[in-house]
């Protein structure tokens, strides 16, 4: 057992992150419904940051011929995502990885690129590049579903209203789960305390800098499909 933030959070990280982040669910659903294929077709997915496999298991289910490869840090959020997957073993591969390192050389192509909530943990060198090792993994006409935490310019008063909404519904969104707030504390001190140079760090850079950056890793398109407050879901196409 390695004792990295998610390896230590794997264990409720089921439990505790659709109370922590309020559209977790929406969004998970949101990015189904937006995946552009029919159920019988035969697909190939690369999940980056897959944590415990919640976006997997939709594709897999709603999907029976998708096949998924998955990178993330954490060897715990990984054997959490193969128990829950395993029914689906024949169709999913995982593999333990730094994202910082960028992709493995060897991989084939994809026809979907996913990942949430794991790129803002990359350095920015390590996210530009990643977005053009991205593109190129893809098929032509492929498609990359990225949802990320991403800051925008708030008045003030704006943000500081979210925020004190953020808390007001976290507070309730536990009490009526029955689940005791100082979870969410512990979490939250865990991701205050983490080191500078830990790869799970978060380094969330700019909404117009995914749209740059984007661009220059050379997608046609780049659909901006929801956000609200720091969380984004944007869609690109080759
Ligand atoms: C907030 S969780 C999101 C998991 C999953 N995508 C979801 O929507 O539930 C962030 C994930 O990113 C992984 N992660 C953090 N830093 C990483 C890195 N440098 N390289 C690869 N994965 C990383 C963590 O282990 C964790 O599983």
């Amino acid at each position: 057992m390695n004792s990295t933030l998610f390896s230590t959070y794997a264990q409720d990280y089921d439990r505790l992150q659709p109370l922590r982040v309020e559209m977790y669910q929406f969004y998970h659903e949101l990015a189904l419904d937006m995946v552009p294929f029919d159920t019988d077709d035969e697909f190939r997915v690369l999940e980056l940051g897959c944590g415990t496999g919640n976006f997997l298991q939709r594709v897999l289910e709603k999907f029976p011929k998708a096949r998924c490869v998955s990178f993330d840090y954490s060897i715990e959020m990984l054997e959490h995502a193969s128990q829950k997957l395993a029914n689906y073993s024949d169709r999913t591969e995982f593999y333990q990885r730094d994202l910082h390192d960028g992709l493995p050389s060897e991989l084939e192509s994809f026809d979907l690129v996913s990942s949430f909530s794991t790129i803002h943990h990359l350095f920015d060198d390590n996210k530009i590049r990643l977005f053009r090792e991205i593109y190129d993994v893809l098929r032509s006409d492929g498609w990359f579903f990225l949802i990320d935490p991403m800051s925008t310019r708030f008045d003030e008063d704006v943000f500081r209203q979210f925020r004190r909404r953020q808390h007001l519904r976290l507070d309730s969104r536990f009490k009526r789960a029955g689940a005791d707030i100082k979870d969410a504390e512990r979490i939250n001190t865990m991701v205050s305390q983490i080191s500078d140079d830990s790869p799970e760090k978060d380094r969330i850079a700019r909404f117009t800098q995914h749209i740059e950056w984007l661009k220059d890793a050379g997608f046609r398109s780049i659909d901006h499909i929801w956000h609200l407050f720091m969380e984004h879901f944007i869609i690109s196409r080759k």
